[in-house]
């Protein structure tokens, strides 16, 4: 039996997409073998591929002057990847606004020391904000600004870019980290140089990693790196300079397909909204029985980290919570108490059954 599944990732993916692969496993489509089992240079997969491509293109309205690139290594890879290629030889800007950028910034100062710089932090509030623009140290010539659009841990997002304050620099390409929030909402990729995301919250299983990166910052990788790790070279050979993980990616394309039957990021975005609405309104409904420290700004659609008056009451909490069908609600150690993972494979239903819990559970124990 299927329970709702609140975790943060791998996550809960859409039912219709589990039961169309179970139907396509051994067969797909009648040509007698499975994704999984075919060449990715030949002629089936490459068709599956292409689909794949335009529908990312389609849902997210992606102009063709960006590359759409399907990479390995996780979005953690990333973090050193970007630097590799887009520093070219400067420094870029980074936002800290919570543990996955903090690790950004970490990987790429392993790698370029001071050339990494943290433009701006939150820490001073402990991670429950975004970055106060005023305390911002920018360079208006930095090759890049990172940020993350939605830290999975804090559950602190970025909802419109004007929330960057003057981060925002003509000329400085922007790019977001949205592991956590990507396809939960229609965005402006023009805005951006490049986003990037693993997969495993809301594009499908894990490893596959989604870049999508304007074509003009191709080809600045200035220190010897390996092709696998050049986005020119991935883009020359359609990511497929070794072999991609072919079933995550078709999985993944199930996925935007089932996106595109929903009616796309604008009817996905209402009920991501409706469903993180209900959850805050049952949080701070609660007379302090349950509480979320983030700023009402910021206050992710995705990832709702909640605490309870009294931490004796977490075990039982979870364990009640696990029983009444309602899994993986432990909040990550960074912040402790419960997180709520409610991407786009999950139903309001789902969070309906939380609020249900939530406000029994605090009947009896409050
Ligand atoms: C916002 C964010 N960035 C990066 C990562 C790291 O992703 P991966 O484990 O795919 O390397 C995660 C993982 O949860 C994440 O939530």
């Amino acid at each position: 039996m299927r329970l709702w599944n609140f975790s943060a990732g791998p996550a809960t993916i859409p039912l219709a997409v589990l039961e169309q692969v179970r139907a396509e496993l051994p067969d797909w489509h009648g040509v007698g073998c499975g994704v999984m089992e075919m060449s990715h240079r030949g002629k089936i997969y490459t068709g599956i591929y292409e689909k794949i491509v335009a529908d990312l293109r389609q849902l997210m309205d992606i102009p063709e002057d960006y590359a759409i690139l399907f990479l390995q290594g996780g979005a953690t890879l990333q973090f050193s990847q970007i630097p590799m290629n887009l520093l070219d030889g400067g420094s870029a800007d980074y936002l800290t606004t919570g543990a996955w950028s903090e690790k950004a910034v970490k990987a790429g100062q392993r790698l370029y020391g001071d050339s990494i710089r943290e433009a701006g932090t939150s820490a001073d509030a402990s991670f429950t904000r975004l970055v106060d623009p005023a305390s911002m140290r920018l360079n208006p010539k930095a090759k890049y600004l990172h940020f993350c659009s939605n830290e999975t841990i804090g559950g602190v997002e970025v909802f419109d870019l004007k929330q960057l304050g003057g981060a925002v620099q003509a000329g400085v390409p922007l790019i977001a980290d949205m592991s956590s929030n990507i396809l939960s909402r229609p965005i402006n990729v023009r805005d951006y140089g490049m986003v990037y995301a693993g997969a495993q919250k809301n594009i499908g299983p894990a490893g596959v990693t989604l870049v999508i990166i304007r074509k003009d910052l191709l080809g600045k990788a200035t220190t010897a790196i390996p092709a696998l790790l050049d986005y020119a070279e991935e883009e020359k050979n359609t990511s497929m300079l070794n072999t991609p993980p072919t079933f995550a990616i078709y999985m993944a394309g199930l996925v935007f397909e089932w996106l595109l039957k929903q009616g796309g990021l604008p009817a996905i975005a209402q009920q991501n909204q409706a469903k993180a609405e209900l959850l805050y309104k049952t949080i701070d409904g609660s007379g302090g029985f349950y509480a979320n420290p983030v700023a009402l700004d910021c206050r992710s659609w995705m990832n709702v980290p909640f605490t309870l008056k009294d931490k004796a009451l977490d075990p039982i909490f979870l364990e009640e919570s696990e029983k009444a069908g309602l899994l993986a609600l432990k909040g990550h150690k960074l912040v402790g108490g419960m997180r709520a993972s409610i991407y786009n494979a999950m139903p309001l239903a789902g969070v309906q059954a939380l609020v249900g819990f939530m406000n029994d559970f605090m009947h009896r124990y409050g």
